[in-house]
């Protein structure tokens, strides 16, 4: 009895103890490319803080010009300065992109695109949570407003520079959470009902489902596309919900750092021989395995014309060498 009573005592300093060899088991898969990126230029969403900020300083790192795409330009500059004092690469740059905002995206590619002859790397990483329900500046849902109809509006603005650039890629970063999510095109914007946690997910969903469309479309273009799962990791990403904060607070001590987080979007962006893999997803830089929704071609297929449709893009802005046109009815 006094055993077992000292071990529960004992238990948090031996959990404590054991925390960092816990953490390196539930956090496999490093990219251990050892390419470097002199002249190559790279794109990272929501670089200020988490995975993005770790993945851009790894970019830096290999030598690459690297813009961090924020929504907030002061966070970004202090996290390119940490950035350029750590790597000793003056070319980080930031420029100001709110993806809640398509007026913003528009102007951040204007300017990107007239400042810059290519772009090699593009990494898909911003991302919102559980956020109440709010809208985007264009009425969109918050998560799939941020996390799906930005990005693809940011990446159809970019598409010509990557092409021009090929080979090149462009990396999702998505989430083991798309297994609970659902495209309800019925209710794509919230308004029929709506929970924070479900719309995380449903956007997840749609990050991987633009990745297989994009992925097809490309195909022998040169631009090879990939989402990822960085795993869980310890991140500001749960900032919306008390409840999440106090979970992953609790387990921060074995969940991923935001470096080893950054892993498996770095694998896809570098690893030389992936281009057959092309619109595969990954976690622990390996290929994993999708919910049934995700691997859906038609859903796929409407929710490209859709998000089309709600940006005001042309359907058929990138189409299949052989594919049909199709209409929204
Ligand atoms: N952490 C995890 O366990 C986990 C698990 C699976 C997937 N993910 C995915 O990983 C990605 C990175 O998340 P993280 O964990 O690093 O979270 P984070 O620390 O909260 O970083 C999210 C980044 O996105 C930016 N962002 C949010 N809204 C934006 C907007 N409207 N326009 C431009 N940037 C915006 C944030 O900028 P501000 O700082 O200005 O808000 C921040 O830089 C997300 O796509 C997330 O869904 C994370």
């Amino acid at each position: 009895m006094v055993g077992v009573l000292l071990l529960l005592l004992l238990l948090p300093f031996l959990l404590y103890i054991a925390a960092p060899q816990i953490r390196s088991m539930l956090s496999s898969g490093v990219c251990t490319s050892t390419i470097q990126l002199p002249g190559k230029v790279a794109v990272v969403t929501g670089a200020n803080t988490g995975i993005g900020k770790e993945t851009a300083k790894e970019l830096a790192r290999r030598g690459a010009r690297v813009y961090l795409a924020c929504r907030d330009v002061q966070k970004g500059e202090l996290v390119a300065r940490e950035i350029q004092m750590m790597t000793g690469n003056q070319q980080v740059l930031v420029r100001k992109l709110d993806l809640a905002d398509t007026k913003s995206i528009r102007a951040f590619a204007k300017r990107f695109l007239e400042e810059e002859k290519h772009l090699h790397i593009l990494i898909n990483n911003a991302g919102v949570m559980m956020c109440p329900y709010s809208k985007t500046a264009d009425g969109f849902e918050m998560h799939m407003g941020v996390n799906h109809l930005g990005h693809f509006l940011l990446t159809h603005l970019l598409l010509e520079k990557l092409k021009e650039s090929a080979p090149s890629r462009v990396v999702n970063v998505s989430s083991l959470a798309h297994h609970l999510g659902r495209i309800h095109f019925h209710n794509l914007q919230g308004e029929k009902f709506y929970q924070s946690g479900l719309a995380y997910c449903h956007s997840k969903l749609a990050n991987i489902l633009f990745t297989q469309e994009l992925a097809r479309r490309l195909k022998g273009s040169g631009i090879t596309v990939y989402s990822v799962h960085p795993g869980t990791v310890n991140s500001e990403l749960v900032r919306h919900s008390a409840l999440m904060r106090w979970i992953w607070w609790i387990f921060s001590f074995f969940i991923k750092t935001p470096q080893q987080g950054a892993q498996t979007s770095l694998y896809c962006a570098l690893t030389e021989g992936l281009e057959v893999l092309s619109g595969n997803h990954f976690s622990d830089c390996h290929v994993a395995w999708v919910s049934a929704q995700a691997r859906n071609e038609t859903v796929a297929r409407r929710l490209w014309d859709v998000s089309c449709d709600l940006l005001g893009i042309p359907v058929d802005w990138l189409m299949m060498a052989a594919g049909p046109k199709r209409s929204l009815k």
